[in-house]
């Protein structure tokens, strides 16, 4: 291992584009560079740089061989395919689109009669620490009785069922139950406020929510039941026949006439539920994901072509062995809560840890705790997480990673933001011991799972890059007609030929689809992801070895990733707004912030008068708990400020870039010259 010590000072990130900037400039220079060592090396199925370029190739030169031969080899079909890729119609590519298959199946009943059968799925870890182990042969009884209380319900193929549960093994199961019928499945997180369920569950047609009656999080109870009844209330979902309730605790809960209680609806039920086989092209699921303008998209992915990435990662990212214990820390209301534990763990026939609770509670030493306690050797999980447990390990030397036996551990993994580069070095020190390797694993909702990321046995690593992309990925970074820029010159990342888990469509909206992800300046058919990146010209310190290496610099459209998760700067608009007796109008934009990598920032015109002081604080409080009603509580901006009106051009146009200057507090280079009131500017600097 070589590490060098930066010739610049190492900054977390570049500077960001300007909406619509063809280029970006890049600010960051990082000169440590980590081969993988002999241990990830030796016996990875993917097995040096070389092994790597040679799988690249064998993708480029037969792309249509290369997929057939994993789908045949890693997935179990009921009726082979006998077409890989039907690009006919871009950009509705088709994958495998003549073969059937069930994706539960694929989890489950692959394993039966295979070693696998009695290993454990699923260790489960309740907030409170309660340990349950789960093994194949049982989850796949508990898929199988669930499938049956779903069909005795008439739920069955090509249904809507909406998820809006914990992080427990009912999760997971509800998931596999609806795969195993044909049924699709939303999944909402449980941070999702009532008004954001009803839109889900108006949008996607669901005829059925399964749910808890509360949720355990940091030992505190939340209630789950109580905001489906207030979704359902709101109108418009009379599609809804029926309401499946987990009793996760024994706090009581008020049963409405289609609430079914699991213990019911489970009651008689045959653990033998043979699965259903649908087309490989048959959603799997359908995931809302916030894009740049209007209400969240419903991200549909496809099911042989998503199961297969799922699956594959597993092998290529996590280099998955035998005897490994894999914890993805994601939750199931996020993709990847879907692709690395709902899915791929179990088709990889992994054992798998699921957490209920959060990091800090009962000490923020928990996660390193779990390591030690369930001897895991993949850990993979979100920078901020990584960034706030740092500082509370530096704040609590009782929460230090060094309390714990972490020598279990062989990979990390990050996933959900840019990592910078010092969070990534303190990962890798203390809890990798060095000897791990950090997979920066770049990938979307919509890419269904990872596209570039370094292989532990193959990509020597340097700390804030993603580094290359997967093989048959081919991506690439463009201007705004789609040229390709030369590497050193940052731009709009691209995938341009597509790959099995792409997103399929926007679900009920194709159009949008096209609009969102096909720009028809760059000819309909290149992926755009709305991220800007960079590649690297090649660094002296790795004698050029990281030439095209990619670094995210961030999303280019309208869309901000606080902790990992993304919000629409429009639909935290329309929410201020939807507050009709306060607020007149509202801007929001993104500054960077230490924790959860951006913060928002609100900037709110009311109706009445401008607040200042403490009346400022309360009205902006009002605001807050308002998103955090029409949203979920991850929409709360973190500051409000209050304005008599917004800077605008004079066309009309809120300008975003002078307010983003403004949130991060930075000198104001714009012409102001033409603002019709100059005295907002230093309103808006007041923080509420
Ligand atoms: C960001 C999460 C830098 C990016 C799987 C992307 C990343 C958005 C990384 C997708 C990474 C994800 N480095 N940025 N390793 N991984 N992102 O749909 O902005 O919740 O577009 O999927 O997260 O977020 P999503």
């Amino acid at each position: 291992m070589t590490t060098a010590t930066p010739t610049a000072p190492a900054q977390p990130h570049a500077a960001p584009a300007a909406s619509g900037a063809s280029t970006i400039e890049s600010v960051l220079v990082e000169n440590r560079v980590f081969p993988p060592p002999a241990r990830a090396r030796d016996g990875a199925r993917v097995a040096g740089i070389e092994a790597y370029r040679a799988l690249r190739q064998e993708a480029e030169s037969d792309p249509d061989a290369f997929w057939a031969t994993r789908a045949r080899e890693l997935l179990t079909w009921d009726t082979p395919f006998t077409r890989t890729l039907d690009d006919s119609d871009p950009p509705f590519f088709r994958w495998f689109d003549d073969g059937m298959l069930n994706a539960s199946a694929n989890c489950l009943d692959r394993h039966i009669g295979t070693p696998v059968e009695d290993k454990t799925a699923i260790v489960f870890e309740a907030d409170d620490g309660a340990v349950t182990q789960v093994s194949y042969r049982e989850l796949l009884e508990r898929v199988g009785r669930f499938a049956n209380a779903l069909k005795a319900q008439g739920i069955g193929k090509g249904d809507r069922v909406i998820v809006y549960l914990p992080m427990t093994v009912e999760g997971v199961v509800a998931m596999q139950a609806c795969a195993r019928i044909g049924a699709t499945h939303s999944v909402v997180f449980g941070g999702f406020s009532a008004k954001a369920l009803q839109e889900r569950i108006i949008d996607i047609g669901a005829v059925a929510v399964v749910t808890a009656n509360f949720q355990k999080r940091g030992g505190k109870e939340l209630p789950l039941k109580s905001i489906v009844d207030e979704a359902l209330a709101m109108g418009g979902c009379d599609a809804v026949k029926t309401v499946l309730v987990y009793e996760r605790t024994p706090t009581a809960w008020t049963r409405n006439d289609r609430d079914i209680p699991f213990g019911e609806a489970l009651a008689g039920q045959s653990a033998d539920c043979p699965p259903v086989p649908v087309e490989a092209e048959h959603p799997l699921f359908v995931l809302y994901t916030s894009g740049s303008t209007g209400k969240p998209k419903g991200v549909q992915h496809s099911t042989a072509g998503y199961l297969l990435w799922a699956r594959m990662t597993m092998d290529w990212t996590f280099d998955l062995r035998p005897d490994d214990v894999f914890w993805c820390t994601a939750d199931i209301g996020w993709i990847t809560g879907h692709t690395y534990v709902a899915y791929g763990p179990l088709a990889a026939g992994a054992t798998q840890v699921v957490f209920e609770g959060i990091p800090t509670y009962p000490n923020a030493g928990r996660f390193w705790q779990m390591i030690e306690r369930h001897k895991v050797s993949i850990f993979y999980t979100a920078p901020t997480a990584i960034r706030s447990l740092i500082k509370a390990a530096e704040a609590d030397a009782q929460s230090h990673p060094d309390r714990s036996d972490l020598s279990s551990l062989r990979i990390l993994g990050t996933v959900g933001e840019p990592i910078n580069p010092e969070a990534w070095m303190w990962y890798h020190k203390h809890v990798g011991g060095e000897r791990c390797p950090v997979v920066d694993t770049f990938w979307q909702t919509e890419t269904g799972g990872h596209v570039i990321t370094p292989l532990p046995g193959a990509t020597p690593l340097v700390p804030g890059s993603c580094t290359l992309p997967l093989p048959g990925i081919d991506a690439a970074i463009v201007d705004e007609t789609g040229n390709e820029l030369p590497d050193g010159t940052g731009g709009m990342l691209v995938i341009r030929k597509p790959w099995p888990s792409m997103i399929r469509t926007i679900w009920g909206d194709p159009e949008r689809f096209k609009k969102s992800y096909f720009p028809a300046e760059m000819g309909g058919s290149v992926y755009l992801a709305g991220d800007g990146a960079v590649r690297s010209a090649g660094t002296a310190a790795m004698d050029g070895a990281d030439r095209g290496y990619f670094r995210i610099t961030g999303r280019i459209d309208d869309v901000l990733n606080i902790s990992g998760h993304r919000m629409g700067t429009m639909e935290i608009e329309s929410a201020l707004v939807s507050k009709t007796d306060l607020v007149a109008e509202a801007a929001v934009v993104g500054r960077p912030d230490e924790l959860t990598g951006e913060a928002i920032c609100a900037f709110v015109v009311l109706k009445g008068p401008r607040p200042t002081g403490d009346a400022a604080k309360a009205l902006a409080k009002e605001l807050r708990d308002w998103v955090a009603k029409e949203i979920g509580p991850i929409a709360k901006p973190k500051d409000i400020r209050f304005g008599e009106n917004l800077p605008k051009t004079r066309s009309g146009k809120i300008m975003r870039r002078l307010l983003r200057n403004i949130a991060r507090g930075e000198a104001i280079t714009q012409d102001t010259s033409t603002l019709e009131n100059p005295a907002i500017l230093e309103q808006l600097g007041e923080v509420n």
